[in-house]
């Protein structure tokens, strides 16, 4: 039967957000995962407060484990994420001066890109950096570091693996909006600066029967830049009770999201945020919502995958 790892583009990864605890103890999980996808996320396993919950205490044992997986599968590994104002150690305290943030920020990048250099071919070097009206978000790192934090994570991340693709990621931004047009210009000039951003990962939580502002148009507005685009995280959220109708809004959708990608010579990669209802986020962070996945929690697939395959 066709999948959509067979399908897909040689230029486009199809990639999933994974857990991997499931990846390495549910035999129905990894079997779907590795016959549709040629690449992983890992959903939390590379966040800051699990490889370091205590001050120079490294635990790299969920991401070792699932970055070797993937790599046994011949699935490449995308590295979310290095700096994100909600990611954030409890040990790592607003009232440093900005020399102790400043060096424990570029520790934590140095060493975790350094760890997988070579076994990461892409990072979300910073996520979610702006605000809806398209200014640099309120974080930790814009109150004690200034908007140049942006630019030193890329620069650190780049000495650590200089063939690493480097991207800024967020959500919101998929299709034209006062937050897209604020990205544009923050990749504008980091660019301008010589700064080494080298992709845009479009985060894509989505709402089935909504659909992005031209999303087409927006992609290539960044390619346009010399970057290459991606999506990064595509989910499809259905309030519930689900219908069969839409069951075929949220197909149309996530097909919507693919042809954008594929329309853009510069697309990497295409990755959905979890692929079955039976383990995605939604469930826990949109009350009223779910269903928002390619494979029902049963496993089958939904009408959403055939129209992915349908695509290709
Ligand atoms: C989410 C995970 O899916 C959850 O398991 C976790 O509890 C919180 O983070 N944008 C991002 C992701 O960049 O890191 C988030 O992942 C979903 C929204």
């Amino acid at each position: 039967a066709p999948t959509l790892r067979n399908l897909m583009p040689a230029n486009v990864r199809i990639g999933a957000a994974v857990d991997g605890r499931l990846y390495a103890a549910d035999a129905r999980y990894r079997d779907t995962l590795t016959s549709d996808f040629n690449a992983v996320t890992p959903e939390n396993a590379l966040k800051w407060p699990i490889l370091q919950p205590e001050p120079g205490r490294y635990d790299w044992t969920a991401s070792d484990e699932l970055i070797e997986l993937a790599r046994a599968n011949g699935q490449a590994v995308y590295g979310h994420t290095l700096v994100w104002h909600s990611s954030v150690p409890s040990w790592v305290s607003e009232s440093w001066s900005r020399e102790r943030l400043r060096s424990v920020l570029r520790e934590h990048v140095q060493t975790t890109v350094t760890r997988y250099r070579g076994k990461i071919w892409a990072w979300d070097v910073v996520n979610e950096v702006l605000a809806e009206d398209g200014k640099l978000r309120d974080s930790i790192w814009l109150r004690g570091l200034g908007p140049t934090y942006i630019a030193d994570a890329f620069r650190w991340a780049h000495e650590a693996d200089p063939d690493a693709r480097l991207f800024i990621n967020d959500y919101g931004v998929e299709g034209r909006s006062r937050k897209a047009d604020g990205l544009f210009k923050l990749v504008r000039e980091l660019r301008a600066q010589g700064v080494p951003v080298h992709g845009v990962g479009f985060q894509a939580h989505l709402r089935a029967g909504t659909a992005p502002n031209d999303a087409t148009g927006n992609l290539r507005r960044f390619a346009a830049l010399g970057v290459s685009v991606a999506i990064t995280e595509l989910d499809v959220r259905i309030a519930l009770p689900v219908s069969t109708e839409k069951l075929l809004d949220q197909a149309l959708l996530y097909q919507h999201m693919l042809r954008a990608c594929l329309a853009v010579p510069t697309c990497e990669s295409f990755t959905v945020w979890g692929f079955t209802d039976a383990s995605s986020w939604i469930t826990s962070h949109y009350p009223g919502y779910g269903a928002a996945c390619l494979y029902d929690s049963d496993m089958k697939p939904k009408p959403a995958r055939d129209a992915l395959l349908h695509e290709l």
